[in-house]
């Protein structure tokens, strides 16, 4: 593996003004990274910043502090002129396929837009467009050039959204809940194919709220709490041997599919957070089930787990 990762992303800082003076500490120094070929899963639950993460990597969402790096480029300062060209190495992909596709245009519009925008000549751009539906499973492609997302099902249009993602070839994809909306049974269909082309080269930083998707298909794993990467590793030590207790914690509600492996499922104590109002120290101590005293003072780095078996597992914990 070459020693520039395809995304960088250090110490990123974002906040949202809340009104009234107040700040929503969305994401509170965060970071990774994720190498060509490599799909690092993003998890934890709803509100702790996964979205932002992915939309400040885009420059969509405006970052407070940090670096964000493509290929060593640092883009976090970037005009929108100079951001331009580099649209093309970086996709995203959103959560709801029925949002996410204009309802006026036909699959063949909707893939051929980016080949627009981006330049590509206009007779390549058929065939770029048939080859980007052929990557994204839709064969024979000529069966869906012509249909608008009212005639596709959920599945569907979340393969067209991945094609237009696909056709202009990127090296990194950001992809958000990419099959949350969707039905349990096509489910494996998308993220097989995103684990195609993670093979085929790309990078794919995925978000999810379901570790036991993220043990399935990631090489590693970030869990997030409340704006922080709290552990971070090779995926399937996140989940066999986890070190936080938010991971823990989130471990012991995955069903098991050995029922001999059943564990205290353990649900967290206290309300959610709110990152208006962020604990002092360790800001997983007001839920945890093993604080002490010193966690409500002490604010505990990421650093290589106590119990780590693997290179690159790491916790943020000041009692694992
Ligand atoms: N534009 C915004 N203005 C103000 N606050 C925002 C904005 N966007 C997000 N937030 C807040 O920032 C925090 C992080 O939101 P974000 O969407 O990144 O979470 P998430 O981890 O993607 O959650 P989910 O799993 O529900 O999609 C939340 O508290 C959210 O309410
Ligand atoms: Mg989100």
């Amino acid at each position: 593996m070459s020693g520039t990762p395809l995304l960088e992303v250090s110490d990123l800082v974002v906040h949202y003004p809340a009104g009234k003076g107040k700040v929503v500490h969305a994401v509170e120094g965060v970071s990774f990274s994720v190498n060509a070929g490599e799909l690092v899963a993003l998890v934890g639950e709803s509100g702790c910043g996964k979205t932002t993460t992915a939309q400040s990597v885009m420059r969509m969402v405006h970052s407070t502090a940090g670096t964000i790096r493509v290929d060593g480029r640092d883009i976090t300062n970037l005009s929108a002129g100079e951001l331009r060209p580099l649209r093309r190495e970086m996709q995203i992909i959103f959560q709801d396929p029925y949002e996410s596709l204009d309802p006026r245009f036909k699959v063949r519009d909707t893939v051929a837009e980016p080949l627009e925008i981006h330049g590509v000549p206009r007779e390549e751009r058929d065939a770029r467009v048939h080859d980007a539906l052929v990557r994204a499973g839709l064969t024979p492609p000529k069966l869906y050039l012509d249909r608008f997302p009212h005639e596709l099902s959920g599945g569907q249009r979340q393969r067209v959204a991945i094609a237009a993602a696909l056709a202009l070839e990127p090296k990194l994809l950001l992809a958000d809940e990419p099959v949350s909306m969707l039905d349990v049974s096509i489910r494996a269909g998308i993220l097989g194919l995103l684990d195609e082309q993670r093979r085929a080269g790309l990078g794919i930083l995925m978000i999810t709220h379901d570790l036991s998707t993220a043990a399935h298909y990631a090489d590693r794993i970030c869990v997030m709490y409340l704006g922080r990467i709290v552990e971070e590793g090779p995926a399937k030590e996140v989940v066999r041997n986890p070190q936080h207790p938010y991971t823990r914690a989130l471990v012991s509600v995955v069903p098991k599919r050995d029922p001999r492996l059943t564990t205290q499922p353990q649900i967290l104590k206290g309300e959610t957070p709110n990152p208006v109002a962020v604990p002092s120290g360790c800001r997983f101590h007001p839920r945890c089930p093993v604080a002490q005293a010193q966690c409500r003072t002490d604010d505990p780095p990421l650093s290589t787990a106590r119990d780590a078996r693997e290179a690159g597992h790491r916790s943020a914990c000041l009692f694992t």
